[in-house]
C-alpha cells in the first residue's frame, strides 16, 4: 500500500468564508466568489479548474451569508423543468454544468477568522492526504496549467507547493511575500512573511491562490496565533513548516491571473474574458475599439 504522501491528490478545499469587503455594498447580500464574471460566477472557473487538473472532491468552507453558494451547487429541479419545457437546451447545459462538474462538499468556518483558520476547518474532510487549496475569488486562466504543475511539483518533492507572482515591490505589501532560493519556473521557499512593508520584503514574489499542502499543515494550524491584521495565516502555518524542516517549494507563474476580489482586476476579467469568447467577443471587440478610441486622453475631463 502507498504512504499518504504519494497517494494521488485528489481533494481541493476552496475556502469562500470571507467578509469581501472591498467589494461592498454588493457582498453585503451576494457572496464575492458568486459575482458573475461574464456569465459564470467566479466560483464555478474554479470549480472547474480543480476538476481539469484531476481533483474531483471538493470541499467549500462557507460562512453566514454564504448559502447562495450551497444553492449555486445544488440541483435546480423547476428551473430545469422549465427550460427543458421551453425545449432551451443549451441553457439547460448550462445549469447542469454548474452542478455536475465536481462532487461538492461543505463546512462552515463560525467566523471569519483568516484563511489559516478556514483551512483548518478542512482538517476532517483531507484526513492523512495532501490536498490542494484554491482562494474562491482567483480565477486562473483555463489556458494556464498552474495547478497541475504544482501537484507535479509536490508528488516529486512532498511537501507544500506555493503558487508565485512576481506583484512588484510596490504592490508587495498586499501579499505574502517569500524568500527563494533557486532560478527558474521551480524554486525553494526559505522563508515567508504576511503583508510586510515594501522595504521589509524578501523580495517581490507574492503567494498567490493556490496551495498544495501536506496534510501536517492542521497540526501547524492548530498553534498558529492570530498575525497580519489579527487573522490566523496560512502564511504563518507555512513559516512552522520551513521551520520544521517541510519542503517548501514555489512554482513561479506568468500566465493569466484575475483577483476578482479586487474591483479593477475584476472589471478587467469580464472585459478580456468576454472579448476572447466566441458568443460574445464578435459585437464586444468592434464597440470596445471605438469607446477605447473615443477615451478622453489622460488628465482631460469628458466633455
Ligand atoms: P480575502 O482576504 O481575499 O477575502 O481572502 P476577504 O476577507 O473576503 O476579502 P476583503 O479583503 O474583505 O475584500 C481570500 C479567500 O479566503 C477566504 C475568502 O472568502 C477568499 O476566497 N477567506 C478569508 C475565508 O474563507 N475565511 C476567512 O476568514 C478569510
Amino acid at each position: 500500500m502507498p504512504s499518504p504522501s504519494q497517494r494521488p491528490t485528489t481533494k481541493a478545499v476552496i475556502p469562500v468564508a470571507g467578509m469581501g469587503t472591498r467589494f461592498l455594498p454588493a457582498t453585503k447580500a451576494v457572496p464575492k466568489e458568486l459575482l458573475p464574471v461574464v456569465d459564470r460566477p467566479a466560483l464555478q472557473y474554479i470549480v472547474e479548474e480543480a476538476a481539469r487538473a484531476g481533483l474531483p472532491e471538493v470541499l467549500m468552507v462557507t460562512g453566514r451569508n454564504k448559502a447562495a453558494i450551497e444553492d449555486f451547487f445544488d440541483r435546480a429541479p423547476e428551473l430545469e423543468a422549465a427550460l427543458e419545457k421551453k425545449g432551451d437546451q443549451s441553457r439547460l447545459d448550462a445549469v447542469h454544468a454548474a452542478t455536475d462538474v465536481a462532487q461538492v462538499h461543505f463546512v462552515r468556518q463560525g467566523e471569519a477568522r483568516g484563511l489559516g483558520h478556514a483551512v483548518l476547518q478542512a482538517a476532517a474532510f483531507v484526513g492523512d492526504e495532501a490536498f490542494a487549496v484554491l482562494l474562491g475569488d482567483d480565477i486562473i486562466d483555463a489556458r494556464d496549467h498552474l495547478l497541475e504543475e504544482m501537484l507535479a511539483v509536490q508528488a516529486e518533492h512532498g511537501g507544500a507547493v506555493v503558487a508565485l507572482l512576481d506583484v512588484g515591490r510596490e504592490n508587495i505589501s498586499k501579499y505574502g511575500a517569500v524568500a527563494v532560493h533557486g532560478e527558474g519556473s521551480t524554486v525553494r521557499v526559505t522563508g515567508l512573511v504576511e503583508k510586510p512593508p515594501a522595504d521589509e520584503a524578501p523580495s517581490s514574489l507574492a503567494i498567490i491562490g493556490r496551495y498544495v499542502l501536506p496534510p501536517e499543515v492542521f497540526a501547524a494550524l492548530r498553534v498558529t496565533e492570530p498575525g497580519a491584521g489579527g487573522e490566523i495565516q496560512l502564511t504563518d502555518a507555512l513559516v512552522r513548516l520551513v521551520q520544521d524542516g517541510v519542503p517548501v517549494h514555489g512554482v513561479v507563474f506568468s500566465g493569466r491571473r484575475y483577483d476578482t476580489g479586487d474591483r479593477l482586476d475584476y472589471l478587467k476579467a469580464v472585459i478580456q474574458l468576454a472579448v476572447e469568447r466566441e458568443d460574445l467577443g464578435p459585437a464586444l471587440r468592434p464597440w470596445l475599439q471605438q469607446f477605447v478610441a473615443d477615451l478622453p486622453a489622460q488628465g482631460a475631463s469628458p466633455a
